[in-house]
């Protein structure tokens, strides 16, 4: 039959990439990371100096990009115009930038289109695929019969991002919050497909939980679609 499709929503720091490896890992599925593609984008329009607050110079360079995001769960990569960029698009720079350029139309067109064909490919040949991001249930594969929409307090998103970064003081702690929390605020209130909670998805506070007892829970659901 076809392969299972599991969408994974959720803000920074959630947990959501973690749990969506581990999730494609254990079942033999595919994973895709739509966040890389984004910021993908994001490190060509800081590369070629494009301006962020031009959204028609963004879509013009977005539509001449190939981003090719690589679905292995063990070891996902991304590349940009055939150059690989898995480490240049976790910086702060690119991370503060994605936003802008995540709200652009012709941007999530462009990258939304492929995410579907991507998916569509996975469930044909049978394999499956867990797909992580912020509109994944609710826009790029609201047929999806497992979805997932994991959230936490700030501050434990905060400290996991910080740790992530390898950061050690409170002061950091301190910046990134403030970071995700701006960045939260643009995601949600774009004009299009903002982070929202899909009507029919499972919502998982990992606040107080470890990442195999979440895993477990969205293992559960999985099992149960079928
Ligand atoms: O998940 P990650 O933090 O890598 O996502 C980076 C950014 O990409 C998000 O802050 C958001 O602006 C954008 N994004 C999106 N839609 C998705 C995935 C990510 O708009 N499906």
């Amino acid at each position: 039959g076809p392969g299972l499709v599991v969408a994974v929503d959720g803000p920074g720091g959630s947990g959501k990439s973690t749990v969506a490896k581990a999730v494609a890992r254990r079942l033999g599925l595919r994973y895709l990371d739509t966040g890389a593609m984004y910021r993908a984008v994001t490190q060509l329009v800081l590369e070629q100096r494009v301006d962020l607050e031009d959204p028609q110079a963004v879509a013009e360079l977005a539509e001449r990009a190939v981003i090719t995001p690589g679905t292995d769960p063990d070891a996902p990569t991304i590349a940009v115009n055939q150059v690989r960029v898995d480490a240049e698009i976790r910086t702060r720079a690119v991370t503060n930038a994605v936003s802008a350029v995540s709200a652009v139309v012709a941007v999530r067109a462009r990258l939304v289109a492929q995410q579907r064909q991507i998916i569509a490919e996975a469930a044909q040949t049978g394999r499956g695929i867990v797909v992580e991001g912020r509109d994944i249930g609710s826009v790029v594969a609201p047929d999806a019969p497992v979805k997932v929409f994991l959230t936490a307090s700030t501050e434990v998103r905060a400290l996991r991002r910080s740790r992530e970064l390898g950061e050690k003081g409170v002061d950091d702690v301190a910046r990134t919050l403030a970071e995700l929390d701006r960045r939260d605020v643009l995601d949600s209130t774009r004009k299009v497909d903002p982070l929202a909670v899909p009507k029919d998805a499972v919502t998982l506070d990992s606040t107080g939980m470890s990442v195999d007892e979440v895993v477990d829970v969205v293992l559960r659901h999985c099992a149960a679609a079928g």
